[in-house]
């Protein structure tokens, strides 16, 4: 059986390449995607528009010729971001939106906002000036229970923060729980939210049952079942608010398999053959195309990719290399723990 499915090139809203040798040897990997928004967490963070221009540089020429891949930079929220630079980046074509890590939230958060009530210009003239702000989700209170963190967050801090921000276009980033995705639907148009390929995935069964498995460990971490299963329903529903956030995280394994091992899965290499097979499975193939290719241009205010992705469903699975090699480390692709069937056709 052959099947083709032809979409417009799809977006992801949420990406992480590094710096590097790690970027050089990641981005070529992500070179399909059309608009990609970059994530700043560098050591040191993407803070100042000349830094996310330099970044941006260094990420085309980490690219190989031909790639369709548009890099659209953030800049990181910090307690000491001056409005008039974010605003200055805006307006000079550099920045596409500004990320919020609560401090210590997550990897490279140490520079993340600490008070809330010293970013309130920098929110406000965001709203004002229509620049997206893309939170990580979660508190970071030792006290509150990590599978709690990202429903606590939305109550604690998302909420009251829109409610004082009117008109602050936000796309809470990669959410993993029913609680996310019913906040995302009972906003308005200026609130959405972004799905990762692994969350559509995996429980966290995936990471602790029968063993410890640091490849499967990221952030927000994976939650129970239902949860999975409000995701999955989100993405495959075409609901504009839902689209497609990789959060692809690459960490060599050095890093990862440690007693205390980085967060972060590699998606990028098999993305699209992974999200193929759950629409698949979902029997929402026809909203492939909503979810990865044109919900998130939409909320962004940017039309659809001109182009288009063929992928062919086959008799034999498409094969993945399960690591690559970034310098002297060896990154492991993520493993769905499925055949895939579904090729994404190279020009
Ligand atoms: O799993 C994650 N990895 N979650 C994040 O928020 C950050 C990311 C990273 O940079 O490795
Ligand atoms: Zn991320």
């Amino acid at each position: 059986m052959t099947d083709t499915l032809i979409i417009r090139r799809p977006d992801d809203w949420h990406l992480h390449l590094r710096d590097g040798a790690m970027l050089a040897a990641v981005a070529p990997h992500s070179a399909d995607f059309g608009r990609a928004i970059i994530m700043p967490n560098l050591v040191p963070p993407v803070v100042t528009g000349a830094q996310a221009a330099d970044y941006r540089a260094r990420i085309l020429a980490a690219l190989p010729a031909g790639a369709a891949l548009q890099p659209q930079m953030t800049l990181y929220l910090t307690d000491s971001t001056d409005p008039a630079d974010v605003l200055a980046a805006h307006r000079d074509g550099i920045i596409r939106a500004v990320k919020l890590y609560p401090a210590g939230a997550t990897t490279n958060s140490a520079s993340g906002v600490t008070d809330f009530d010293r970013v309130r210009p920098v929110l406000e003239a965001m709203a004002e000036a229509g620049i997206p702000l893309c939170v990580h989700g979660e508190v970071t209170d030792p006290a509150v229970d990590i599978f709690d963190r990202e429903a606590v967050f939305i109550d604690r801090v998302l909420d009251p923060v829109r409610r004082a921000t009117p008109g602050l276009r936000v796309v809470m980033e990669h959410i993993t729980t029913s609680d996310g995705v019913d906040y995302a639907r009972a906003g308005g148009d200026d609130l959405a939210a972004t799905i990762t390929t692994h969350h559509l995935v995996i429980n966290r069964n995936a990471i602790l049952a029968g063993g410890i498995r640091p490849h499967y460990y990221c952030l927000p971490v994976a939650k129970r079942e239902s949860h999975r299963l409000a995701l999955r329903n989100a993405a495959t529903s075409g609901d504009a608010r839902f689209f497609l956030g990789t959060d692809s995280a690459p960490h060599a394994d050095s890093a990862k398999l440690q007693p205390c091992g980085c967060a972060g899965c590699f998606t990028a290499p098999n993305t699209m053959s992974i999200l193929a097979q759950v629409f698949e499975q979902d029997g929402a193939l026809d909203r492939l195309e909503a979810f990865a290719s044109l919900n998130g241009a939409a909320f962004y205010g940017l039309p659809p990719n001109d182009d288009r992705i063929t992928l062919t469903r086959r008799d034999t699975p498409a094969t993945y290399p399960t690591s690559i090699t970034a310098g002297d480390e060896t990154v492991t692709v993520f493993d769905p723990g499925f055949a895939l069937y579904w090729h994404l056709e190279k020009k």
